[in-house]
């Protein structure tokens, strides 16, 4: 019996593997394999040993890279991108550092609604040639999947656009995408007087389009003051459930609306944000478990506080963190800088964070079954930092350790 590809010489291997997610002090207590190697047939991963003890696994097809005593890790996982849209916002930049609020510029038909004029008018290939720039980026600091929002039409035909965009760089890029409908990302200034009509179109006419049309799993919905009240929300998912989708929630980013709370009663898969969450709401997600996916470079960029990761790991919440990659509160691909924001902002530990986005980002997406860990029959996405140990990749800030990935067992950086 040989296998394909034998990575040989591994310092440190995170597998990050045992339980699916890590909850509560788990997250810090993760296994490190020293002087190992990971063998990789078909795409999966097939045995995990140490030192030289490969020989009965190669023969003359069997490709044996050395990672010359480097840290491995799993594929990292974006579980939170508003990966496709037209144009950028550095015009309102200036705004937003005199301290210009983010609902405020959004109220006064910017932020979002800018970025939805952009990508109405944006083509198809144009969508798709940035959408891909974005990937290949993410994919050069180690993220070997990620999750995809619509969100930038507000009508029909183009949230339908981005959503094929994004179901086709699925199916040409290295990187798995994971599709999100997010028809409910702001009320179009035309149902400004009546977002009610507006929320009956997202449940009548958008939602069941795009389930016909299979182009998304989840439903996610922005639910803030000014947006999506809880009411609307909670309408939105009732539909979405009965369409199929599994859910996700922006929630409780800005002001504490009750978000949390809601994700629980719902169900959802995962709520992201969380900066404003309060108490209860962490005790009921923590119930249901939802995962807590945060975005720490959106509290960075919007210059606000951080979420309350201690406070919810202490509650034995399963806590994720991902990007939040959008052209407004966080114009930012590097998925390692939110790792460092981790530590940094959250005051997470570097197991924890590594925790967060690997197996618990798996699960934040429904996908803990086939990524998410360095283990035997799971697909071989991983990462070769330059970096000798976890702890190195968050204190050594602002540049990509990345020195190799691998893609269901190909080489891809
Ligand atoms: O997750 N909060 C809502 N949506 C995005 C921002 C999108 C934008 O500003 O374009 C977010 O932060
Ligand atoms: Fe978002």
């Amino acid at each position: 019996m040989s296998v394909d590809l034998i990575i040989k010489n591994i310092g440190k291997l995170a597998t990050m593997r045992g339980k699916s997610p890590f909850i509560g002090k788990a997250m810090d207590d993760i296994e490190i394999i020293e002087n190992a190697y990971v063998a990789v047939k078909d795409g999966k991963f097939y045995e995990i040993g140490i030192g030289n003890d490969y020989n009965h696994l190669i023969d003359a097809h069997t490709i044996i890279d050395d990672a010359k005593g480097k840290l491995v890790t799993p594929g990292l996982i974006d579980a939170h991108t508003h990966l496709v849209h037209g144009g950028s916002r550095e015009n309102e930049f200036a705004k937003k550092i005199t301290g210009v609020p983010y609902l405020d510029i959004l109220k006064s038909g910017g932020g979002i609604l800018s970025t939805v004029k952009a990508t109405k008018s944006a083509s198809f290939e144009q969508l798709y040639d940035k959408a891909r720039k974005s990937l290949d980026r993410m994919l050069e600091f180690g993220v070997t999947t990620v999750e995809s929002k619509s969100g930038y039409g507000l009508e029909l035909d183009t949230e339908v656009k981005q959503l094929k965009v994004a179901n086709k760089l699925g199916k040409d890029h290295p990187i798995s995408l994971i599709h999100t409908f997010l028809g409910a990302h702001a009320i179009p200034l035309e149902y400004k007087e009546d977002p009610d009509k507006f929320v009956d179109i997202i449940i009548n006419d958008m939602m069941p389009k795009v389930k016909e049309l299979e182009l998304a799993e989840f439903c996610d919905v922005f639910c803030e003051d000014s947006v999506f009240n809880i009411n609307q929300t909670r309408k939105i998912f009732k539909k979405a459930k009965e369409l199929g989708y599994k859910l996700k929630i922006h929630a409780d980013e800005i002001v504490s609306l009750g978000g949390a709370e809601l994700s629980a009663e719902v169900e959802c898969v995962s709520a992201d944000h969380l900066m404003a969450a309060s108490d209860e709401g962490i005790r009921l997600m923590s119930q249901k478990n939802v995962v807590a996916n945060i975005l720490p470079a959106t509290s960075f960029n919007l210059n606000k506080e951080y979420a309350n990761v201690r406070k919810m790991i202490d509650t034995n919440l399963a806590v994720s963190l991902s990007s939040d990659y959008n052209p407004g509160s966080c114009p930012s691909e590097n998925l390692q800088f939110v790792m460092q924001l981790g530590c940094l902002g959250l005051k997470m530990t570097p197991n924890e964070v590594l925790s967060a986005v690997t197996i618990n980002a798996a699960c934040a997406i429904d996908r803990q079954d086939c990524i998410g860990s360095i283990d035997i029959g799971k697909d071989a996405d991983l990462v070769i930092f330059d970096s000798p140990n976890v702890e190195y990749l968050m204190y050594h800030f602002g540049i990509n350790h990345t020195y190799r990935v691998y893609k269901c067992g190909e080489l891809v950086v």
